[in-house]
């Protein structure tokens, strides 16, 4: 893997004054980009910069993370300059039972930018990853931070691996943008586009609602009509057909004994000789 030139604000910025800013209400304008060489995770310094005062619109990368966080406890690997490793710091407009909504304008807003910077159609798993190829591309975790009623949207891109650099238990459902065969896109270029459509889609959130988000996510969607599986954290499986998402973002299941309400768990898709293979 090649390395290349760390991550500055100055070449963030160029990219995000190149470009408009839809008008409205927002709970998300980039405004503050740190970028650091090293960090134990993206999302525990931008929960340290919350301690210190910085608000919404504060966004952090780093060029590696020493204890990368995954959904469900997992962790996630994220080597030197490999990816785009960051958080960003939304004020969420709806209580916080619905923060999850943003998960959705999360995926949204990398998978939009990813078919922007790229001629990759990239598409969205429930609940919150991006997919090239049925592989993973990216993953989001998102972390509420009740003391000041802020929201993390930690988001990893992968984009210069080989299949050899993932760890064996992920090689062979994950993805790169090089894998992908998009190996020169601009690190600087793509933040700034994932930023400039979160920004786009915390602003449709606050002005149409969830439904319209729900809608961009369901056209990007690789999962709805399918034949899936979800295992839940604790081992159980459900199997059906994902027909949509509720207002929670729930995914709805229609299944033999009825529809279902998915709240947690990992979706695999059912491929056409009758396996589930799991991005
Ligand atoms: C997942 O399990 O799919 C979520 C992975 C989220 C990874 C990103 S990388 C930047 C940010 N910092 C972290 O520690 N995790 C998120």
């Amino acid at each position: 893997m090649e390395l290349q030139e760390p991550l500055e604000p100055r070449a963030i910025g160029a990219y995000l004054r190149s470009t408009q800013p839809g008008r409205g209400r927002n709970s998300f304008a980039p405004e503050r980009i740190h970028c650091r060489a090293e960090v134990d995770s993206t999302n525990e310094e931008a929960r340290r910069l919350i301690s210190a005062g910085w608000g919404a619109g504060t966004v952090v990368t780093a060029e590696r993370q020493t204890a990368g966080k995954g959904r469900l406890g997992r962790s996630w690997q994220s080597e030197d300059g490999a990816g785009l490793w960051f958080s960003a710091i939304l004020e969420p407009e709806v209580s916080p039972e619905y923060a999850a909504q943003y998960s959705f304008v999360a995926a949204v807003a990398t998978a939009q930018a990813v078919r922007m910077e790229t001629d990759l159609a990239a598409k969205v798993k429930w609940p919150n990853d991006v997919l090239l190829d049925g592989r993973k591309l990216c993953g989001i975790l998102l972390e509420f931070v009740p003391e000041q009623s802020l929201l993390i949207a930690g988001i990893g891109i992968n984009m210069r691996q080989k299949a050899e650099d993932f760890p064996p238990d992920v090689r062979e459902k994950a993805t790169s943008l090089a894998l992908a065969g998009a190996a020169d896109v601009d690190r600087a270029r793509l933040l700034g586009a994932v930023l400039r459509q979160l920004e786009d889609g915390c602003r449709v959130l606050a002005e149409e609602g969830f439904a319209a988000i729900r809608d961009r996510w369901m056209a990007l969607s690789c999962v709805i009509g399918r034949q899936i599986r979800v295992q839940f954290p604790q081992g159980r499986t459900e199997r059906g057909v994902a027909e949509g998402l509720d207002e929670d973002g729930a995914l709805l299941l229609r299944t033999e004994g009825g529809r279902v309400r998915i709240l947690s768990g990992d979706v695999s898709l059912r491929a056409e000789d009758g396996s589930y293979f799991l991005a």
